[in-house]
């Protein structure tokens, strides 16, 4: 593979932003230095662009099975839509079907990625069906290069739900086998409780989403499996965070020497809980929703503090014909949105062009801190020698707005369209080749995308 030197861009890292030159080579960061010369090299002048390494996103959900359907994207299209938002590495989910074993369900999923997906991964094992065999799998899973796994403490009538008792379980053998436990932090017999009070007087709309899962749900579910960890002390990741409350309770347990992080979407940032009585409201349905414009403040302020580790987006996209499934009861919808692509644009435009988030802590959001997270640093998420050459870079003044026909989700609308952004990424390259340049993409560079495991 012949080299890359990429010249005069301004490198982006957690600590500082550096003027230098970069060259590639053998998939490689090779050279990292002010002034660089390779005249064998491809030269790419990179003058007034950002250069970040690669994105991360450690949350999305390629086709998985919601309420009778799928979500809209699979490994091949939801990889095109993080390729065009600078995601050179997803991190998605494991299914586990009934009685399925863990091994098992990794070998389904990467045969669901291998040779169709166009970006880097890795995976988080679900454990849905937590029982002798499956607990006994634990480390051959971490041997595998997945170190994260995934418990529920709603979706009970999916079979997702795990109970405290098992959830213990859960946290002894991973802290023993060396791996963190990532929760969805819902109280589901609330969940259940109060969405059978508002059916049952017919408040089925999408407003009453909000409600049939509050505040309390997450906050009580962070508390107490804070709590039920105290003696374990296994590392614990909560994904999709939403209020401040929950948020002020994990950095409590930080402050007393618990490894607990952090993570939340950019669409806890974005809307509250009022966009759901919008027109087409229910297309917004998540789990858990979005809750208090204060929230969103608060969220933003802990970014920039360090509160929150990670921001992945929980991509999980649907259609519009899908989002009406259930005639727009807000139980039966599939709950889900789109978020791979939009991830730094938001972070970027809304954040750091807005003043609420340094170039600083964008990177370490998405790239640096995901990367060490879950094992993948150094290999990826920074920008050093020796790392993966996986670079985006983003010409920081160009304005475009969001609309449908400029996304590449296999879906037919964006919950952010009509939305302006400050920002464009002009080109992006995974492990030495260019899969997009100049704005266009590579064809013959696609579906290249690996496995990456987390080093044993
Ligand atoms: O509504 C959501 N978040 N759908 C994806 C599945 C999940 O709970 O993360
Ligand atoms: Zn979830
Ligand atoms: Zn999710």
């Amino acid at each position: 593979m012949s080299k890359i030197l990429i010249k005069n861009g301004n490198l982006v890292t957690p600590q500082e932003n550096i003027k230098a030159d970069i060259l590639i080579g053998d998939a490689k960061i090779e050279k990292i230095e002010s002034k660089i010369d390779a005249p064998n090299a491809e030269i790419y002048d990179a003058s007034g662009k950002l250069i970040f390494p690669g994105f991360i996103d450690a949350h999305t959900h390629m086709g998985i099975p919601i309420r009778h359907t799928f979500s809209a994207d699979n490994f091949e299209s939801g990889s095109m839509a993080a390729l065009h938002g600078g995601v050179t590495t997803i991190i998605d989910f494991t299914v586990q079907d009934k009685g399925e074993s863990l091994l098992k369900s990794i070998e389904r999923r990467r045969k669901l990625a291998d040779e169709k997906i166009s970006v880097d991964y890795a995976l988080h094992c679900n454990v849905t069906d937590l029982n002798e065999h499956t607990v006994n799998e634990i480390p051959e899973v971490i041997k595998q290069g997945i170190i994260s796994f995934k418990a529920f403490t709603a979706y009970k009538e999916a079979g997702m739900q795990l109970d405290d008792e098992q959830i213990l379980d859960l946290l002894w053998h991973v802290n023993i086998a060396g791996g963190m436990v990532m929760f969805h932090a819902e109280n589901g017999g609330l969940i259940s409780f109060l969405t059978k009070k508002f059916i049952q007087h017919g408040k089925t709309d999408a407003q009453f989403h909000p409600n049939s899962r509050p505040p309390e749900a997450e906050i009580e579910a962070v508390w107490r499996l804070i709590t039920l960890n105290q003696s374990i002390n296994c590392p614990i990741y909560f994904v999709h965070l939403t209020t401040a409350e929950a948020v002020q309770i994990i950095a409590a347990a930080r402050e007393r020497n618990q490894y607990v992080y952090a993570e939340t979407c950019p669409q806890y940032l974005f809307f509250n809980k009022n966009d759901y009585k919008k027109n087409n409201g229910h297309r917004l349905i998540a789990a858990p929703p979005f809750r208090n414009p204060d929230d969103n403040i608060f969220l933003w302020q802990a970014l920039q503090q360090g509160m929150i580790n990670v921001v992945g987006t929980d991509h999980c996209p649907f259609t519009i014909q899908q989002k009406e499934m259930g005639q727009r009861r807000f139980d039966l919808t599939p709950n889900g949105i789109p978020g791979v692509e939009t991830l730094f644009y938001l972070l970027y435009s809304e954040g750091v062009k807005k003043e609420r988030l340094s170039l600083q802590r964008l990177v370490s959001l998405i790239a640096e801190e995901p990367a060490r997270l879950f094992g993948l640093y150094p290999q990826k998420g920074t920008l050093i020698k020796g790392a993966d050459a996986d670079l985006v870079m983003v010409d920081p003044d160009t304005k475009w707005k969001i609309s449908v026909d400029k996304m590449h989700s296999d879906i037919d609308w964006t919950p952010y369209d009509g939305l302006e952004i400050n920002g464009k990424i002009k080109s992006v390259v995974l492990r030495g080749k260019w899969l997009l340049k100049d704005g266009k993409v590579v064809t013959e560079n696609l579906k290249q995308g690996q496995f990456v495991p987390a080093p044993v």
